[in-house]
């Protein structure tokens, strides 16, 4: 049994209201595939520590990065990965089982481009992310937590868009996608209240890969959001 990443050790982002998470917990079982990714692709594990991740050490100088936040079962990602492999992919899940089945998919197709961690985002957004440092980030099919008392716990929040614009490079993005008519609504007027950000709802891309989640989102009728955030200058 290898050790696994204790996500209350790593003490709360600072970022949303003491206790507040935007991930639930899920108890599915780990696999005997999942389990020995952990050993066997162990290099693609990133630590979670205080220690900025450098970049250039890590992908190379000059590959742009791009954060996932929530990659779910990480079929999606390494499908992106393989696509675009000049792109350097950072890949954050708090899901145990989805954590090892994305190292397990790396180490099928022998992609390299891809770092994955087990860990809140928020946390690590925070303190190993540095400043003006990333590309883009992308974050498919968040939990959209419906209920009024549960909003809080949206990731697309303004304390969260601060916190991004601020880790984005100036010709950076923030890609996002979901199945939730209201949050896709949310979504745009928490953006458009802000003075940081530019954009709004965008075509599908045709290379964004179909989720784990879309697919049962498709399959139960919903319709799809796709929108496309830039930072701009705080005045
Ligand atoms: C609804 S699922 C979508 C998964 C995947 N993107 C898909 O479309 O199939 C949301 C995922 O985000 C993850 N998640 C939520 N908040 C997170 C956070 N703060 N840091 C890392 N992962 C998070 C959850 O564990 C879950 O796997």
């Amino acid at each position: 049994m290898t050790e696994r990443a204790d996500l209350r050790a790593h003490g709360p982002s600072g970022i949303l209201r003491p206790g507040i998470r935007t991930y639930k917990p899920r108890r599915t079982r780990i696999t005997e595939r999942q389990e020995r990714a952990f050993t066997e692709q162990a290099p693609f594990l990133l630590p979670v520590d205080n220690t900025p991740i450098d970049f250039a050490a890590t992908w190379g100088v000059g590959v742009p990065v791009v954060l996932e936040i929530g990659f779910g079962d990480g079929l999606a990602t390494a499908s992106m990965a393989a696509t675009d492999p000049s792109t350097g992919i950072l890949a954050i899940d708090v899901h145990t089982p989805g954590v090892g089945g994305l190292l397990a998919s790396l180490g099928d197709a022998s992609l390299e481009n891809v770092r994955v961690m087990e860990a809140d985002a928020l946390v690590v957004l925070t303190r190993m992310i540095d400043p003006g440092s990333l590309h883009g980030v992308r974050t498919y099919f968040p939990d959209p937590w419906p209920k009024a008392r549960h909003h809080k716990r949206r990731i697309v929040q303004p304390d969260v868009l601060d916190l991004i614009h601020s880790r984005l490079r100036s010709d950076g993005f923030w890609h996002i996608a979901t199945d939730w008519a209201e949050y896709a609504d949310a979504i745009q007027s928490c953006f458009g209240e802000h003075t940081g950000w530019t954009g709004g709802v965008v075509p599908r891309p045709p290379w964004r890969p179909v989720t784990r989640y879309e697919r049962r989102a498709l399959l139960e009728g919903r319709s799809i959001t796709d929108l496309v955030f830039h930072p701009v200058e705080v005045a």
